[in-house]
């Protein structure tokens, strides 16, 4: 996978997905005994606000030896200040990789069109691929993928539903979608995933699911229909008469951050089903196993 970028979850096939999730799970067990990455940077691109992910791929450079270095919103104004282009040129001169969380999808694609360095998608409106890798490493560790565990995502069909129907569909996994009329995936990640169930009923959905996921009803961007979209989305909290229908031993997961009384209720993200740590934390081990992979 060396200088591969890592835009979409697609990128991937499943040997490589099999072989990164092998590859976190041993970086997970000796966190601080791989220095593939010595004297390597990482430049680090943000448009929009984000605790994990920065956090993560920084401490993730800094235990494999190298460097991040953070790049907020207003140091480089991408695209405005000058041209993605430009800046996957100019950046290419100096680090050896670019993660980048982005509003247009577009914007990561014409990054790694620009630059000669592993680009990673830290997060754009079209997909959330780190997200994902580390949520499957989470299932992984909790119900075993080889069983085949029923994934069920409950709310909007954003960036974090994408990138975790195409994981469904790389790992062979079975996966449901229970979403309000009109906010289905879109209508391309639902082409590449004809496997993938969507339903606008959220107790036929959970029904029987080993793994109950959701997300924010208004995403980063979205602020402008969010009081709109509490009503819309108002039957789709997650909380614990929805889990009932799910089976007994069902993980709730949630990539955070979560809006306590919308999507999820606390008795549910603070129950004893709840996996949301286990997730922030795969973010470190899943996106070091990627860096080492594209970056070593
Ligand atoms: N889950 C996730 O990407 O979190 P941040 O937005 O805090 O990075
Ligand atoms: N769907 C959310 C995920 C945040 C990690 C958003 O895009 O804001």
């Amino acid at each position: 996978m060396k200088g591969m970028d890592f835009l979409s979850a697609a990128d991937i096939n499943s040997q490589q997905a099999e072989l990164l999730l092998d590859s976190a799970m041993r970086l997970k067990a000796d966190r601080h005994g791989c220095q593939a990455l010595a004297g390597r940077v990482l430049a680090m691109i943000f448009e929009k606000p984000s605790l994990r992910t920065r956090v993560s791929f920084e401490t993730g450079m800094v235990q494999l030896g190298g460097h991040a270095i953070y790049l907020s919103p207003n140091d480089i104004s991408l695209g405005k200040r000058e041209s993605v282009g430009d800046v996957a040129g100019n950046l290419s001169r100096m680090v050896d990789g670019i993660m980048a969380r982005v509003f247009e999808h577009e914007k990561v694609v014409g990054l790694a069109a620009g630059a000669d360095v592993p680009v990673i998608n830290g997060l754009s409106d079209l997909e959330h691929p780190c997200q994902a890798l580390a949520d499957f490493q989470t299932i992984a560790e909790h119900k075993g993928l080889a069983n085949r565990p029923t994934l069920v995502f409950v709310g909007d069909g954003n960036n974090v539903c994408h990138s975790l129907m195409l994981l469904a569909r790389t790992f062979d996994v079975p996966m449901r979608v229970a979403c309000p009329v009109g906010f289905e995936p879109d209508p391309a990640l639902r082409a590449a995933c004809p496997a993938v169930e969507i339903i606008n009923d959220p107790v036929a959905a959970v029904t029987g699911a080993d793994v109950v996921y959701t997300d924010v009803w208004a995403s980063m961007g979205q602020e402008e229909s969010a009081a709109h979209r509490k009503q819309v989305f108002a039957s789709f909290q997650v909380n614990e008469a929805l889990m009932a229908h799910a089976k007994p031993d069902a993980i709730f997961m949630h990539c955070l951050p979560a809006h306590r009384g919308d999507e999820v209720t606390d008795a549910v993200i603070d129950g004893p089903g709840s996996v949301v740590l286990d997730e922030a934390e795969n973010r470190l081990h899943a996106q070091k196993a990627l860096l080492v992979a594209l970056m070593g």
